[in-house]
């Protein structure tokens, strides 16, 4: 619910579907969710990778580079997360508008947040991806050295350890970061891309 009052909305005279057929390909919204660790942010970019060599525009929201800027007056307790989900959402909502294939890495791990966030879009624009690690294999991989502080004691309501991350019920994709290569996740990925017709072959 809007606190302003007296706002009207402005309509564009090119709309989304107008930004798709230039760009030669539809947009929507690849929300990867999991534990800090499983892959995610490496997931993204290196599908943006692939992607913009097939000339697709993108762009990659991640939950860490966000909170320097859009997101820098929000921590880590239930509400502040919550609220970083729904900025995110938002902001994918404009990127998706925009045309753009938009990639989010985001651990997202209330299921009830993300859930919110499925229903700004419309059916197939939002494509929620779990990527799934046990627990044991981020904590081995700590590619920032995360989970040692917060076993440690140094970092308060860290998802998988002192906060809980709610695994998708029913996501569009699960992707097993621990069980196969990072390139076998990207051809996983652009795989569903093609079948879905997101882009072409
Ligand atoms: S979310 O829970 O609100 O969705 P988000 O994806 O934006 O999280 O940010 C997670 C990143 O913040 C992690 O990748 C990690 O680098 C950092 N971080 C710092 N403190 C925490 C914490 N308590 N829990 C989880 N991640 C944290």
């Amino acid at each position: 619910m809007s606190k302003s009052t007296d706002i009207c909305w402005h309509d564009s005279k090119v709309n989304k579907e107008d930004r798709r057929t230039l760009n030669g390909h539809k947009s929507c919204v690849l929300w990867f969710t999991g534990l800090s660790g499983s892959g995610k942010s490496t997931l993204a970019t290196e599908l943006e990778k692939e992607l913009y060599q097939r000339r697709i525009r993108t762009y990659v929201l991640d939950g860490d580079n966000l909170r320097y800027g859009l997101n820098r007056d929000l921590g880590f307790s239930r509400e502040e997360r919550t609220e970083n989900i729904r900025r995110i959402g938002e902001l994918s909502k404009l990127f998706v508008d925009a045309g753009l294939i938009t990639l989010c890495a985001i651990i997202s791990p209330f299921r009830g947040d993300r859930d919110q966030v499925r229903c700004l879009f419309e059916p197939g624009e939002f494509i929620e991806i779990y990527v799934k690690c046990p627990l044991s294999e981020c904590e081995r991989r700590d590619p920032k050295g995360l989970y040692q502080k917060a076993r440690a004691g140094q970092i308060q309501n860290f998802t998988g350890i002192s906060a809980p991350y709610e695994v998708p019920d029913q996501p569009d994709m699960i992707i097993e970061t621990d069980k196969q290569s990072v390139s076998q996740s990207v051809e996983q990925l652009l795989t569903y891309l093609r079948e879905h017709n997101y882009i072409g072959t």
